[in-house]
């Protein structure tokens, strides 16, 4: 078991990794059970691990509800929260009943900001279930759901009453998702730990055959990470920027092929490759970091060339970015390994020729 305690001005909760409902779920503490609790889950999860939850629950003679949404972005809509809301209104839940995430982000993001509006804020537990969730989504207290116009348009800052991980639930998530979760894991080693990159490239293999040592190292130095950079700027004004590397451009791919060619983690590598690219031609770093980069990023099943897509289109959709300051683009550059700096002028024809790949 692994405990990190989050600190915030007006909060503090803790984000445990362990192994098993039964460990997992009796870390929570009992003040924490209210009288009645709301599981937020989606038809992939829910009927996994939701009955789990509800006999934690039960012993501590709760009311329970469950709500189900469809698996995937799509549902990250208001409408859904409406939905929510209404199960919550016809199950006379007030302010003293708990909601709780039992998912990938998709889940946590609708759920936390369900909770965070519902009566104008109810307490919520996080117990994220994809690899993603658990190294990034759940940890930092962001929640949202889309907008026709663009992607977390509506949402808020609402930090949870705790993070429970239980490794386990990754062994039912498809490969392709365990990739997508390690993209954020390796740009964490990028960006702020050097011993972490080394420790995935020696041991990234086992991650894929589930090994509890190697899931519970990463998934805990991930959120000691997240953690840390969210505990200096929660209202994501400074420092927080950071998380970004391989976004400014894994963002544009997204976009450009509409969110339906490739996960977030694989627009991510994509975009980590080509800004480790851009830091080269600065002078940044040498191509021996670019390539340790490719090595690792393939070894955990993530893509690592930019597809052909217009380059003044994928520019475009970086200038739109709401991470932009005074309308110029940010990017998050590596100058060593563990280190990045943010650097908002970098000139538009070495972008382009990023972009173009040549
Ligand atoms: N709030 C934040 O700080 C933050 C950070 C990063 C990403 N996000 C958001 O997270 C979302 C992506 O999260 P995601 O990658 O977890 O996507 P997701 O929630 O869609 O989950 C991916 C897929 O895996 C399934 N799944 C999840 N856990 C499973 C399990 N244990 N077994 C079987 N199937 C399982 C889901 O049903 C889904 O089909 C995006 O909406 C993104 O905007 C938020
Ligand atoms: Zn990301």
């Amino acid at each position: 078991m692994k405990r990190i305690d989050m600190q915030f001005k007006n909060t503090a909760y803790p984000i445990i990794i362990d192994k098993g409902w039964e460990a997992t779920l009796s870390k929570i503490p009992s003040n924490i059970f209210l009288k009645k609790a709301l599981i937020i889950s989606d038809t992939n999860v829910g009927p996994l691990y939701s009955n789990e939850i509800i006999k934690a629950l039960s012993e501590n003679d709760i009311g329970i509800r469950t709500i189900l949404i469809d698996p995937g972005e799509s549902s990250k809509t208001i409408e859904k929260a409406m939905d929510i809301y209404t199960t919550a209104l016809n199950f006379r839940m007030d302010r003293d009943s708990l909601f709780i995430a039992l998912g990938g982000g998709v889940v946590g993001d609708l759920a936390g900001f369900t909770a965070s509006t519902y009566m104008r804020g109810v307490p919520y537990l996080q117990i994220p279930t994809s690899l993603l969730a658990q190294v990034d989504s759940s940890v930092g207290g962001k929640t949202a759901v889309n907008h026709p116009l663009g992607k977390n348009m509506i949402g808020s800052f609402y930090q949870p009453k705790g993070v429970l991980i239980n490794t386990d639930t990754l062994k039912s998530l498809p490969v392709r998702q365990i990739s997508t979760g390690l993209a954020e894991v390796i740009k964490y080693g990028v960006i702020a730990d050097k011993n972490l990159f080394s420790y995935l490239e020696e041991n990234i293999e086992k991650v894929f055959s589930f090994d509890d040592k190697v899931l519970n190292h990463i998934i805990y130095k991930s959120c000691t990470i997240k953690a840390k950079i969210v505990a200096q700027d929660e209202k994501d004004k400074g420092i927080r920027g950071i998380l970004n590397f391989g976004h400014t451009i894994g963002h544009a791919i997204e976009a450009e092929t509409s969110f339906t060619e490739y996960t977030h983690g694989e627009s991510v590598a994509i975009g980590m490759v080509a800004e480790a690219e851009l830091a080269q031609l600065l002078g940044l770093i040498d191509k021996g970091f670019v390539d340790r980069l490719k090595n690792l990023l393939l070894k955990a099943k993530l893509p690592i060339k930019l597809p052909n897509l217009e380059t003044d289109r994928l520019i475009k959709h970086m200038q739109r970015d709401k991470k932009n300051k005074i309308g110029k683009i940010v990017f998050v550059l590596p100058t060593k390994l563990g280190r990045v700096e943010m650097f908002d002028n970098i000139e538009y024809v070495r972008l382009a020729q990023i972009l173009k790949g040549s």
